[in-house]
């Protein structure tokens, strides 16, 4: 199968009052459909900056990529019909009703009224929010609001939904029942999962494979067990270990939070 997503040098600078800020250095990857890949790094690695290139809310200063068929710089359009984004921070209404939320949206990817109530129901047993159709936004709890935020990504069915850290500021059994939950919705439709965090055991727990980055760039790349085996030294080694020994420095305070063993 093709890929769903493949990067060539693709690369961000932002120009400030202090400088070039060279935020992504030029990365290239691919992703397979049907994965759970972990985009891990240390916060200010680049992380968030390749999730807004990808789904095309930010133009490259360099390099190309293909997003579920599509060429990101000629069909942005076509790209974000394909994929869903849910970003750092949550984007709902506080004073709307989950159900409404979720309506609007469908209306948005042009579900008529029927085949978005019908779709409501589908996502929302799908991500554990059938309880919680006529709260309002306000009322919910972190998890909730994530839960909703990533059923919001998928009223359209993408092929490839890319969550960017979408456990951070959640308790562990929160943490916890949203990697069941990101685990389902693959297993249950396909759905290819970008994620980014910067928790070590989230990445170990979740992901088939890992590209680790660090100051823009990649610098390590595979399955957890295999990253582990080749720069922690065993298949036991912890993720933190592996970590210090592939970028040569242990995790900053508050950065990379340790693997819970
Ligand atoms: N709009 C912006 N203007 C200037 N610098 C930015 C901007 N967005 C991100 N950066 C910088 O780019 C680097 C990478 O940021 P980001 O992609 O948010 O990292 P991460 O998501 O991995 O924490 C950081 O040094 C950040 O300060
Ligand atoms: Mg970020």
């Amino acid at each position: 199968m093709a890929p769903i997503l493949t990067t060539h040098d693709l690369a961000r600078t932002f120009e400030t009052k202090r400088g070039t800020v060279e935020a992504v250095r030029g990365i290239d990857m691919t992703v397979e459909p049907g994965e759970i890949l972990g985009f891990l790094g240390p916060n200010g690695a680049g992380k968030s900056t390749t999730l807004r290139m990808l789904t095309t809310l930010l133009p490259p200063t360099r390099g190309t990529a293909t997003v579920a068929g599509h060429d990101l710089a000629r069909e942005p359009a076509l790209v974000r019909q394909r994929i869903g984004y849910v970003a750092q921070s949550s984007g709902v209404d506080p004073s709307e009703t989950v159900r409404n939320e979720l309506m609007l949206q469908g209306r948005l990817y042009r579900l008529s009224k029927a085949e978005a109530a019908t779709r409501i129901e589908a996502l929302a047993a799908d991500l554990d929010l059938t309880e919680l159709l006529e709260r309002k936004c306000a009322e919910l709890s972190g998890g909730q609001k994530r839960r909703l935020d990533i059923a919001l990504a998928l009223t359209h069915r993408p092929e490839i939904v890319f969550l960017d850290e979408p456990t951070t500021g959640l308790d562990p059994g929160s943490r916890a029942d949203l990697w069941d939950l990101i685990r389902r919705v693959r297993s249950e439709h396909g759905t290819t999962v970008f994620l980014t965090t910067h928790y070590l055991d989230e990445a170990d727990a979740l992901s088939d494979r890992l590209i680790i980055v660090d100051d823009g760039r990649v610098v390590a790349e595979g399955p957890p067990e295999e990253l582990k085996t080749r720069h922690g030294g065993s298949p036991d080694a912890t993720l933190q270990d592996t970590f210090i020994a592939i970028t040569g420095r242990g995790p900053k305070k508050d950065d990379l939070a340790p693997v819970a063993l």
